[in-house]
């Protein structure tokens, strides 16, 4: 068991009362984190999964990973963190500043990934983190919020759904979901 998986299962107990903080992360201190969430949702995708050892799931994840690589470095790249009032990072939203593309038409806020630890799910914890990229998104002055989703992500699915996100495409098995900020009166 690695360092992030050994602190999430000893704290996970004290995990159904918390109330959680949101901050931007720091790029040191949580890449580890920032990995583990990366790995695990990707873990998600995968059909295959339980048949896989952990290594073989990692080699995978890096293959993916250098297929379609993302430069973290601008800062129009943004993580938000969840973390417990003890400070312990549980879950993430990472964002993006995008210029219009395909069915989207405006610059927009990406949503790369959105991850919950899975003990400390089913607290509110997604629906803070998205609450979050909206105020993010108004101050950086775009209107809509975009996203992916593969259709069988049900959890995610009714999540995007409970919290305004319509579905704006499908293509094989991806959803693409939009939330437009704009005022009804701006559109
Ligand atoms: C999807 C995910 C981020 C939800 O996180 P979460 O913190 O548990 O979500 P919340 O507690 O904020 O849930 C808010 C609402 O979303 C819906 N929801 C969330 N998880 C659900 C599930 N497993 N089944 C049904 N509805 C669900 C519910 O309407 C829920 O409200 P309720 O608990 O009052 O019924 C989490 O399951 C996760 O990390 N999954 C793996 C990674 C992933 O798939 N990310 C999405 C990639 S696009």
């Amino acid at each position: 068991m690695d360092k992030i998986h050994e602190h999430i299962e000893i704290n996970a107990e004290e995990g159904l009362s918390l109330k959680f903080h949101i901050r931007e992360w720091n790029r040191q201190t949580d890449q580890a984190f920032f990995d583990y969430c990366q790995l695990e949702s990707y873990k998600g995708t995968l059909t295959d999964a339980d048949s896989l050892s952990e290594e073989e799931i990692k080699r995978k994840y890096e293959e993916f990973d250098k297929n379609d690589p993302v430069d973290m470095s601008s800062p129009d790249h943004v993580v938000f963190i969840g973390e417990t009032s003890e400070g312990q990072p549980v879950g993430l939203v990472w964002v993006c500043h995008r210029g219009p593309f395909w069915r989207f038409k405006e610059p927009l806020t990406w949503i790369y990934n959105l991850h919950v630890v899975l003990r400390f799910r089913r607290q509110g914890l997604a629906k803070l983190l998205l609450e979050k990229i909206e105020e993010w998104t108004r101050s950086e002055g775009l209107k809509l919020i975009g996203l992916h989703v593969i259709e069988s992500n049900k959890a995610a699915r009714i999540l995007y759904d409970s919290c305004g996100y319509k579905l704006a495409a499908t293509h094989k098995e991806s959803c693409f979901y939009e939330k437009s900020m704009a005022k009804s009166n701006e559109k």
